[in-house]
């Protein structure tokens, strides 16, 4: 079966066109250091699974604990867990790693993007969103400083088109008490 691409991956730095194919096979040579664009995709560059989860794991420890992200936190079940796995699942495929989460945990092909078409995500919420998967990519030893800008950069765009309300209702709220006053 052919898979369904349903929304643009990280492509690999240094490697223009590179599309994140799935089962590439490593480049690099072992006669020369290792940069990002010595790998055929985002997922291998970055060391695979292992890494995928610790950035994942980072990022909702982040949302979990950290104050600065309690809106966020709020949005979500009290249990991250499930919500963990399937992020990490979907950032393997998206980096060009095994796609199970396209294939298994959503088959047909959903876009991330309409599952989240039913949430209220305010310009400030989505901040959040991506301050803490900022700081869980760049956290983690060794990436490669071009790779996570770059992916920085990508789930960025991703955000900003998740946005649905203008401002949050908490401050539409304090706006309208301060009018009245
Ligand atoms: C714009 C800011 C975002 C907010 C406020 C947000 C919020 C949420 C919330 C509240 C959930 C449900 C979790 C639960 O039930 O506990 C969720 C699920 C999820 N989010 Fe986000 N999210 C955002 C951005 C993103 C981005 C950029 C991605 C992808 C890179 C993403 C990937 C996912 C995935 C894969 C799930 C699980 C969906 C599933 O398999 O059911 N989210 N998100």
């Amino acid at each position: 079966m052919t898979d369904v691409i349903v929304t643009h991956g990280v492509p690999v730095p240094g490697r223009p066109g590179s599309a994140s194919p799935p089962n590439a096979r490593i480049a690099s040579t072992p006669s020369r250091p290792a940069t990002a664009a010595s790998f055929a995709t985002p997922y291998q560059a970055l060391g695979g699974a292992a890494v995928i989860e610790a950035i994942i794991d980072r990022f909702y420890d982040l949302v979990e604990h950290d104050p600065s992200f309690a809106e966020l936190r709020a949005m979500h079940a009290s249990d991250l867990g499930p919500v963990r796995r399937s992020l990490a699942r979907f950032l393997t495929g998206w980096c060009g790693g095994p796609r199970d989460w396209f294939r298994e945990d959503r088959p047909g092909g959903s876009c991330v993007m309409s599952l989240h078409r039913s949430l209220a995500i305010d310009p400030a919420t989505a901040g959040q969103w991506i301050d803490a998967m900022t700081r869980a990519i760049g956290g983690q030893p060794d990436i490669d400083e071009s790779l996570a800008a770059l992916m920085v950069e990508r789930l960025d765009m991703m955000v900003r088109g998740m946005i649905n309300r203008a401002v949050s209702v908490d401050a539409a709220a304090r706006e309208q008490a301060e009018s009245v006053a």
